[in-house]
């Protein structure tokens, strides 16, 4: 794990393999010319004020994303300098956005892995600034390479950079060292998280994912409940057992509970953790089942949320429920015409087995909502059709509450993750009417991740507010790396559920 530190050092001083500095496109009458940010100051004089100059004969230009590295003038205790490219450039008083300064941060850090300490002289002028630079270090300083050779084999990956020091922030500031504690602890769980959803779906089963929850859950001092095929049975969990019953390794439902002694409110998040999605009886073609290893990034993400949440201590009781199964087709598979009896008494009949998700959130749905918590928020890798609609980056928020759906829209942004408001349109839900059961778990195809949010309402308790994050498209980078999101992985999610349990705590919800 990369370590964090918070430096007053000076850039030329820091003893490391190299200096972080942001560079921008000019703007105004200089249009075109290279401007080197604020942070960079010492690193430009040692130039004799010429960097910029010097960095645009090398050809940089400040786009996004760009990475140009050059040797660190004498004097300096580090060999290199990088600059990265922060994009605009600021009209004057503006200051960088956090996650301008997050994206430029992971992508140094990612150009800079295999090396063993980077110092960030990006411009951090409040605590804000700080902590998004040392967000997107950390979560650009990522590497899954627990299945690949070590680096003498000459197929292994590099490690990630393994010391991020943050310049000008200051380490003996009471917030600045609040900001980089939450930094460390919210991004190691991110980290943790991107591993659970790459770790292949034979390593990574229901049993073994709700051994790690049950490990992780004792050392942060969670209350952990792991109810098994036997407990599920007993409990009359059809949702789970059904999606569960084709495989050789059983569902499980996990609950991780949170508590602080002092809170006034109390969340719940409810993940989605199918650890391999192959369809079932209604399998996937090829083509579409190579990467359904990322079907429990929801449970994951709820779980790394709620580790955060009792390692920040924050004063908000939290309760993750993950519904965890494994979808495959045979001899005791769910036949699509089946019709389960959900742990709410519903009846579903299942026409396509691969709509699989819904019926494990269901069950957990309605569990979640036996406790009576102020909210809840299901996370979940929901449906193809989210992804046509918005993209690969940017997940879909539904609800019963319009307030909160917004709410978690405003909150998300701020934590630097894109989503979109979603309606559930009340005319789809007659598209799920069923001649044999209460509901079928599938509707039309158009809206198809509209259907799917007003299946999942059915099984939410009266009066509590409740929002569906469809995380389909954002989970789980197939494309290459950018900013601070790896291939892979991503831990899309979670900085907003934390975001929402921070406010949460801090009474800014009603
Ligand atoms: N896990 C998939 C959704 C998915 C698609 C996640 C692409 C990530 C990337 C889900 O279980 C699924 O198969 N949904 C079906 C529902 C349909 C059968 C009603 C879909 O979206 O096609
Ligand atoms: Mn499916
Ligand atoms: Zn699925």
């Amino acid at each position: 794990m990369t370590a964090l530190t918070l430096s007053t050092s000076g850039a030329a001083a820091l003893r490391a393999d190299a200096i972080v500095v942001g560079v921008a496109k000019g703007a105004g009458s200089k249009s075109g010319d290279l401007v080197v940010a604020p942070g960079a100051e010492a690193v430009d004089k040692a130039f004799d004020g010429k960097l910029a100059s010097v960095l645009e004969t090398l050809g940089a230009t400040g786009g996004e994303g760009e990475v140009t590295k050059l040797p660190a003038p004498s004097g300096f205790k580090s060999p290199v300098v990088l600059a990265v490219g922060l994009g605009k450039a600021l009209e004057k008083d503006d200051a960088y956005s956090a996650e301008s300064l997050r994206r430029a941060a992971g992508v140094a850090a990612r150009a800079l892995s295999g090396a063993k300490k980077a110092g960030f002289a990006l411009p951090v002028e409040a605590v804000e600034d700080a902590a998004a630079v040392a967000e997107g270090a950390l979560l650009g300083a990522y590497a899954f390479t627990a299945y690949q050779g070590g680096e003498k084999d000459g197929n292994g990956a590099k490690q990630p950079l393994a010391e991020v020091t943050v310049l000008g922030g200051k380490p003996r500031d009471k917030a600045f060292k609040a900001a980089a504690e939450r930094a460390l602890a919210l991004t190691e769980e991110i980290n943790r998280a991107r591993d659970l959803v790459n770790t292949p779906p034979n390593d990574l089963y229901p049993e073994s994912f709700a051994a790690v929850a049950a490990a992780a859950g004792k050392e942060h001092g969670l209350k952990v409940q792991v109810l098994d095929e036997k407990s599920l049975t007993k409990g009359g969990y059809g949702g789970i057992l059904g999606v569960g019953q084709g495989s050789e390794h059983g569902p499980r439902l996990v609950k991780l509970a949170y508590t602080h002694p002092k809170a006034e409110k109390t969340l719940a998040f409810v993940g989605k953790g199918i650890t391999y999605d192959s369809g079932g009886i209604s399998l996937k073609p090829a083509g579409h089942n190579e990467t359904m290893k990322c079907d429990m990034a929801g449970a994951a993400a709820v779980f790394a949320a709620v580790v955060t949440a009792a390692r920040l201590g924050l004063k908000v009781n939290v309760t993750g429920w993950l519904a965890l199964a494994e979808n495959m087709p045979s001899g005791s598979a769910t036949r699509p015409g089946d019709v389960l009896r959900m742990y709410s008494g519903k009846t579903v009949e299942v026409l396509n087995t691969d709509a699989e998700g819904r019926l494990v959130l269901a069950d957990a749905l309605t569990r979640a909502s036996e406790e009576r918590p102020d909210a809840i928020v299901d996370v979940a890798t929901l449906t193809g059709a989210m992804v046509l609609a918005l993209g690969n980056r940017t997940f879909g928020v539904m609800g019963n509450d319009e307030s909160f759906r917004t709410a978690i829209h405003e909150i998300a942004e701020e934590a630097g993750e894109q989503s979109w408001p979603m309606p559930m349109p009340v005319e789809l839900r007659k598209g799920m009417d069923s001649a044999t059961a209460d509901i079928a778990n599938m509707g039309e195809r158009m809206g198809g991740g509209l259907v799917a949010g007003l299946f999942l309402q059915e099984f939410v308790g009266e009066d509590i507010a409740w929002a569906h994050l469809d995380i389909a498209g954002p989970a789980y980078n197939d494309g290459g790396p950018f900013g601070y999101t790896p291939k892979g992985g991503t831990g899309s999610a979670i900085r907003t559920l934390v975001s929402l349990a921070e406010r949460t705590a801090a009474g800014d919800l009603g």
